[in-house]
């Protein structure tokens, strides 16, 4: 049975999403079809298609009263909209179907595992969330909230946990049938904890333990937590709130922590040995991953941080987009990141300069656009070590967008100062890279609303939205000192949709 605030919903973004013209977004990075959009949810195969479901608010470009958007796609690059998947409508979700998961059952249906919240007073008269895990269950389109709702609530936390802030189920299913799903929480000290459960049948859960807590140590609470093997590790992500700047690895308030560990004695614990940040750029967060067919552990985020939400165009009729899926590994202890291959199918146009003496401005025959994928690869010219080297993408008089390295420090930066945002907000950001004697590969994605950078064959990876006008497609390249470069380019081609 569709309620009628979904069929609202449904209804709002079928008569209104259809009007975005399809040259107003991205062309390949998932969108919501009307209205906002945050955290990837779901992020899910089903019947051998790639689902993406989405914190979406379709009525208006502001967070409100969380529904699931839905996406369904079989390469992870075209995007079939689907009606929206939930919307709050029950008493336990009347204040949002916040962040969840999905997983194909046996029986062919499809389980999503979500918070459902709840808005209440509290003893000082104060409003304040309880937040409880929930079910639907549906056929990839229409979903039916489970009469076992909540299926895990303040009750089912360990001591000192708090059901103020207890969001953002990852299930998954072993080997042997058992489902598990981790779920952030907020311990007695105020900062976050992932916590694990068990059940047998998706509905019944039980705590199992603590894998692993915050400390106060990265960030406060821990949202929208992922577990999984790779590698022959243990991977735990989350995105803290609240995090305090720690050198030029982690930077104030939401972040995103990757936590690479072993098994712990029993097999199934987690010992904490590495810890990096998932991007390094300015707008990623909440990353979810999905396991493919073929066992390539993919991981889908949204492209944008809380703190600069308000930075928006007037008027503008989405807000908030995906980052490109990424295939993700883990070579000596760090976790690495590149644009999902079937990205490659797309590419157009090439375009090769080798060996291209770089110092003053210079730009290159055929290298332009706003769609596109490039591959830059630098080092010094004879002995000398050059200062600086930078690309500038999205350019005309007035804009530009800026990757520029510096060998001296090992950093590189990006800088959108000029790339179409009138706001007051973090236009920069400088992360370390490995040192390689002056040489450097840089994987540039445009995608005419944002630029994801993947250094050295995704040792790091870097995000951040761009609002720069389309017809700044100019590129050039510029260095402090003698620099050798190659540059490699495919345009990305794509069908408009109608
Ligand atoms: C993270 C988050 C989640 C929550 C959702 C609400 O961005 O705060 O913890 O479930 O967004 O929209």
């Amino acid at each position: 049975m569709i309620s009628e605030a979904l069929r609202k919903a449904r209804n709002f973004e079928a008569q209104y999403g259809p009007h975005i013209p399809a040259g107003e977004r991205p062309a390949f990075h998932a969108t919501p079809t009307i209205g906002w959009m945050n955290d990837p949810n779901g992020f899910s195969l089903y019947k051998g298609e790639y689902h993406l479901f989405y914190q979406y608010h379709p009525y208006s470009n502001e967070w409100g009263p969380m529904h699931w958007g839905h996406l369904k796609s079989r390469d992870f690059i075209r995007w079939e909209r689907l009606p929206a998947a939930m919307a709050p409508d029950k008493d336990y979700d009347m204040a949002g179907c916040f962040s969840g998961s999905a997983i194909e059952l046996p029986d062919g249906r499809q389980l999503l595992l979500y918070t459902g919240v709840q808005r209440g007073h509290n003893s000082e008269g104060f409003l304040q969330d309880i937040q409880t895990q929930c079910v639907a269950i549906g056929d990839g389109v229409d979903y039916e909230k489970c009469l076992e709702n909540p299926v895990l609530e303040g009750k089912d936390l360990p001591e000192g946990g708090s059901s103020i802030d207890f969001r953002d189920p990852k299930l998954w299913r072993e080997a042997d049938g058992t489902y598990y799903a981790v779920i952030g929480n907020r311990t007695e000290d105020g900062s976050g904890a992932i916590l694990l459960y068990r059940s047998d049948d998706a509905l019944q859960w039980e705590y199992v333990r603590t894998v692993d807590r915050s400390y106060n140590q990265y960030g406060r609470m821990w949202e929208c937590p992922d577990f999984f093997p790779l590698d022959g590790k243990r991977v735990l992500l989350t995105s803290p709130q609240e995090m305090t700047p720690l050198g030029l690895e982690f930077h104030a308030g939401n972040g995103t922590v990757c936590l690479i560990g072993d098994c712990g004695p029993e097999g199934r614990g987690f010992v904490r040995q590495f810890v990096q940040a998932i991007d390094y750029g300015l707008d990623f967060y909440a990353p979810q991953t999905l396991l493919t067919e073929d066992g390539r552990r993919v991981m889908v985020a949204w492209m944008q941080n809380w703190s600069t939400t308000g930075a928006k165009p007037y008027h503008c009729r989405w807000f908030g987009q995906m980052t490109l899926p990424r295939e993700l590994a883990v070579k000596d202890g760090r976790l690495y990141q590149n644009p999902v291959r079937e990205l490659e199918a797309y590419r157009g146009r090439h375009v090769m300069h080798r060996n291209i003496p770089v110092s003053a401005e210079v730009n290159l025959p055929g290298l332009q656009g706003r769609t596109l994928d490039m591959t830059v690869t630098i080092r010094p010219m004879g002995n000398e070590m050059y200062r600086w080297f930078r690309v500038r993408v999205a350019k005309d008089g007035e804009h530009e967008t800026i990757v520029r390295y510096r060998p001296s420090d090992g950093t590189l930066k990006i800088d959108r100062t000029r790339s179409g945002l009138p706001h007051d907000i973090v236009h920069t950001r400088s992360f370390l890279v490995r040192y390689r004697d002056g040489e450097l590969k840089l994987r540039i994605i445009l995608d005419r609303f944002s630029l994801e950078v993947f250094v050295n064959d995704g040792e790091q990876a870097a995000s951040a939205v761009i609002y720069t006008r389309q017809e700044a497609d100019a590129i050039s390249f510029e260095a402090g000192g003698p620099v050798l470069m190659d540059v490699e380019k495919y345009d990305l081609v794509f069908e408009e949709e109608e």
